[in-house]
């Protein structure tokens, strides 16, 4: 028999851990336990569809014979829409400094293969979002976590952040609002993290995909503070246009001249992918430029789910949760009897209630921390069900250990 094909060193430490439990999920489902799946943030999955404008607009492309490769960064006047609601926002961005991508991470990655070497560091928010340290793992380069402190309602600790740069250090990750906190930076931290990569000559990557989903005023992109500020916005139609499926996203260089090589490389490096999904570019000229009515429901939708969480999670003993300000998760903490993890927690919630959560873990915290993901996009009267088998798996849990 001929030996297996072997897989290339750089997957060994590659993990992404919201799609990882699902493995667990469909294993529990062969054992006739129900699952309901809480562990990946898609509002198409929860019923929220996507706005038939962007739809006819995907439609009318397909139909209209754009199906050919569109340039590498993306179709003109595509790109002149993303400057637009830039500088609607506050941030001058030209055209062509904005480049389509498949989604926001695809920008993503883009821009980390542009910027390091192997062995440079790039400065993660824990808990973070896993891609980032997945895609670093690949590029052989280290992700250096900076902590940010759920008794200040999640928001970055600047003098962490300061005693983790070091001469390796590219880039400092800011994903605001967060996932999988919740959390809405406040405009000090904002205007406190540019001064500090001013002065460490670093770019801020600025993860803005739930920008339009806060409860409260819209988030501004990070580069409307300073036009010379160097930020590198990345956005996209998953999460306030409720398209995940569709990939279409962008990313916006800011900064000037400080980046220009960058966005020479970026572009240089997407030539190579040839372009996004070419009909869903429409999607997204349809999505800035067209009726935005869809959003309001949505975040009052969101607001309510929000406030169900955050009740009933507090209500129960063992379990605190930071209120979420915007998007759709909220970061949990059980207190865990000695000895156990997050990860007991979670595939002992999938055992014994089908609810599929992800451990805190994944996301960079502590396994003896007892952090665990929930997306909270279940109608209001499904979320009490499912915090009522919380509550009872939690009981049960902190009982027998
Ligand atoms: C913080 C953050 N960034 C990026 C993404 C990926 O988004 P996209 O579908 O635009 O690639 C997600 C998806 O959940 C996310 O939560």
């Amino acid at each position: 028999m001929s030996a297996p094909i072997p897989v290339g060193h750089r997957l060994e430490d590659f993990s992404y851990a919201i799609r990882n439990v699902v493995a667990a999920a469909k294993k529990a489902e062969a054992t006739g336990q129900q699952v309901k799946y809480l562990n990946i943030g898609d509002p198409v999955a929860f019923g929220f569809q996507t706005p038939p404008h962007l739809v006819d607009a995907v439609e009318k492309a397909i139909r209209d014979g754009s199906n050919g490769y569109t340039p590498a960064a993306g179709i003109w006047k595509v790109r002149e829409a993303v400057a637009a609601s830039y500088s609607t926002s506050g941030a001058a961005i030209d055209p062509d400094r904005v480049i389509l991508t498949s989604g926001t991470s695809e920008g993503i990655e883009l821009v980390l293969s542009v910027l390091v070497n192997p062995g440079d560091e790039v400065l993660i928010p824990v808990p973070t979002y896993p891609f980032y340290t997945a895609s670093l793992t690949k590029l052989g380069a280290r992700s250096i976590y900076y902590r940010t402190d759920p008794n200040h309602g999640w928001m970055p600790d600047l003098e962490h952040i300061k005693s983790q740069i070091g001469p390796r250090t590219r880039a400092i990750v800011m994903i605001d609002p967060n996932n999988p906190t919740g959390a809405v930076y406040s405009s000090e931290i904002r205007r406190k993290l540019l001064e500090l990569v001013d002065r460490h000559n670093l770019v801020i990557l600025a993860d803005e995909v739930y920008a339009d989903l806060s409860y409260d005023e819209p988030v501004l992109p990070l580069a409307a503070i300073n036009p010379d500020a160097p930020v590198i916005s990345f956005s996209s139609i998953s999460k306030a246009y409720r398209a995940p499926g569709w990939r279409a996203g962008w990313l916006a260089v800011n900064g000037g001249v400080r980046l220009d090589a960058v966005l020479a490389a970026t572009h240089e490096l997407a030539d190579g992918r040839l372009c996004s999904t070419g009909p869903m570019q429409y999607a997204i000229l349809a999505a800035l430029t067209g009726d935005n009515s869809h959003k309001e429901a949505f975040i009052d939708s969101l607001r309510e789910r929000a406030e169900v969480t955050s009740k009933r999670l507090n209500a129960i003993e063992g379990i605190s949760c930071v209120p979420p300000r915007a998007a759709f998760y909220a970061m949990p903490k059980v207190e865990l009897p000695p000895g156990r993890t997050d990860q007991d927690f979670v595939f002992g919630l999938l055992h014994k209630t089908g609810l599929l959560c992800v451990y805190g873990s994944g996301f960079g915290t502590a396994p003896n921390d007892g952090f665990f993901r929930i997306v909270f996009l279940s109608p209001p009267s499904e979320l009490d069900t499912i915090y009522d088998r919380v509550a009872d798996f939690t009981a049960m849990f902190r009982r027998e250990g």
